[in-house]
């Protein structure tokens, strides 16, 4: 399956990128030379399986999309922005959904997400990694611990997040209360019963959110020599 071109891309990238502070859309800031975007649909045309790429965009950034990709204006939430990219795809039986914040992405571990999602009966395959913190429930309203969770059960979700369509459509046709509540779109196939299975993936997939994490990309991204 990974070998003919089933899949389509989904690159989300019309966020404000408040927690950067940049005062301008985080997907379009430079990391390493290049837009941020630009890493990730770099990686995903190294992917076989990849036929087509849409990118959602702040409205009033269409021009921003690299050359070769389907650029569509994204929604107010993430989720949002996914349901407007999907609407603008080809057929495709495989969705890849993927943040533009993950700079770091490799074309290998967008190729291992959809072979493992062909090579089994899940809905969906997300990247994740286990976490190394210990986590602890607290108090809505304070600081006192409720209890500490078991660490050996707990994975840090990432993207990329790899559906079978037909799941993903029924996922974001749940109503906008849920949808923009959603953090990620596996979630949505999970509230309607939807199988999803995790993918361990490197931790150097982070998501660039804060001005450290975009100096440590840059860093990472400029010892990769441009890929
Ligand atoms: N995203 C999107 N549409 C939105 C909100 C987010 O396409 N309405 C995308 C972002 O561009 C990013 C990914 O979803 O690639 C993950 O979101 P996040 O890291 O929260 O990015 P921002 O929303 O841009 O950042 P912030 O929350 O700090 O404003
Ligand atoms: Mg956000």
């Amino acid at each position: 399956m990974a070998e003919s071109r089933v899949a389509v891309a989904l690159v989300v990238a019309a966020g404000r990128g408040e927690r950067l502070g940049y005062g301008g859309p985080k997907a379009l800031v430079s990391v390493a030379g290049r837009p941020m975007l630009d890493w990730s649909v770099a990686a995903l045309r190294e992917v076989t399986a990849v036929k087509e790429i849409i990118v959602a965009l702040p409205p009033d950034r269409l021009d921003a999309a690299p050359a070769g990709v389907v650029a569509v204006a994204g929604g107010v939430t993430r989720s949002e922005s996914v349901r407007a990219a999907l609407v603008a795809a080809s057929d495709a039986d495989v969705v890849i959904v993927h943040d533009a914040a993950r700079a770091l992405a490799t074309p290998a571990l967008f190729a291992a997400a959809v072979s493992e999602l062909a090579g089994g009966n899940a809905d969906a395959v997300i990247a994740a990694a286990p976490v190394s913190d210990t986590i602890k429930q607290v108090h809505r309203d304070g600081r006192a611990v409720e209890r500490t969770l078991d660490r050996s059960r707990l994975w840090a979700v990432q993207t990329p997040q790899v559906f079978r369509r037909a799941a993903l459509e029924r996922a974001l046709s749940a109503p906008p209360e849920l949808i923009s509540a959603a953090t990620d779109d596996a979630w949505l196939v999970e509230r309607q019963g939807g199988t999803v299975a995790v993918l361990p993936a490197p931790t150097e997939n982070f998501k660039i959110t804060t001005a450290l994490d975009l100096r440590l990309a840059e860093l990472l991204l400029l010892e990769r020599g441009g890929r």
